[in-house]
């Protein structure tokens, strides 16, 4: 058998109002328009991975809160009504996805093999969380690929971000070591935003993109940073940085889901695409690709 790999790892954020200004026959709520900045930057993305073929897309979610290790999804097709708790307005998305159970189980073992506590869930009426569908959503519309969902060990909540970054770099050396074990070429999303301070009222029409900003300078100074190291190929520093920009930035990177992107790519010193930068309710969102096999825009 040949060896699996990693054709691309993607920072593919989640906010639903995304997918409400798509307009999808699976979400139920309309929008005239709005944050287009980001909804063109998942565009180039699509664009880009045109140019190369994969077999399962594995997906990490900081909104599938886990405090009991780390979870993956285990049935074979999940179909419901998700509902964003915060935006029911917004998104109310009917999903019909399906799972590679078998490279699940490689990784969950993997992980546990290494140390980590892990759980497959097996539970059929489970609710897939809106993080895996936004981003699922946003990068394969058609849902022609199998997904690997893995959630969010709230190791940054219970302990600290410096402890969540020993925890999913182990993650992410054992999410490469599985997949190069199954022979499988794989397309790894990790579902978060930068900065994440965000406003906390809405506005009456919500796409009411004269409203719409970072939610202040120092905010969008992390992210500028943070950009400018995934640009410049450094990822080693950005890694390092990582427990800082959570403090400083409320950053959704306190779910480990860029820390575990990072170990999993081995930390490629290959300067990444960026597809676009948006806010969303004042928090700031990049698509950013690193094209780990021979294709790509970057
Ligand atoms: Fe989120």
């Amino acid at each position: 058998m040949t060896q699996g790999k990693i054709v691309a790892g993607v920072i593919a954020p989640h906010p639903p109002h995304i997918v409400y200004a798509e307009n999808p026959a699976q979400n139920e709520p309309t929008a005239e328009c709005g944050w287009e900045t980001l909804r063109w930057g998942y565009e180039r993305l699509r664009n880009s991975l045109e140019s190369t073929d994969f077999d399962s897309i594995v997906i990490f979610s900081p909104h599938w809160q886990t405090y009991v290790g780390t979870h993956f999804l285990g049935v074979e097709r999940f179909q419901s009504l998700s509902v964003d708790p915060i935006f029911p307005n917004l998104f109310r998305y009917h999903y019909d996805l399906h799972v590679d159970v078998e490279l699940s189980e490689q990784i969950c073992n993997t992980a546990a093999d290494q140390g980590l506590v892990t759980k497959m869930m097996r539970n059929p009426d489970f609710r897939v969380d809106y993080g895996t569908i936004v981003a699922g959503h946003m990068t394969r519309p058609a849902w022609d690929k199998p997904i690997v969902g893995i959630s969010s060990h709230r190791l940054t909540n219970y302990f600290s971000a410096d402890v969540m970054q020993r925890h999913m770099h182990t993650l992410g050396k054992a999410t490469k070591e599985a997949i190069e074990k199954s022979g499988k070429r794989v397309l790894l999303l990790a579902s978060h935003s930068l900065s994440h301070r965000h406003f906390t009222t809405e506005t009456e029409l919500p796409e009411d993109m004269s409203k719409e900003h970072i939610s202040n300078h120092s905010q969008y100074l992390w992210d500028m940073k943070v950009i400018e190291l995934m640009r410049q190929g450094k990822t080693k520093e950005l890694f390092h940085l990582i427990p800082d920009f959570v403090e400083h930035a409320v950053a959704e990177t306190d779910s480990g889901a860029l820390t575990w992107l990072l170990a999993a790519m081995d930390f490629p010193s290959k300067p990444a695409t960026l597809h676009g930068y948006g806010t969303v309710i004042g928090t700031g969102n990049a698509i950013v690709e690193w094209r780990l096999d021979e294709g790509g825009a970057s």
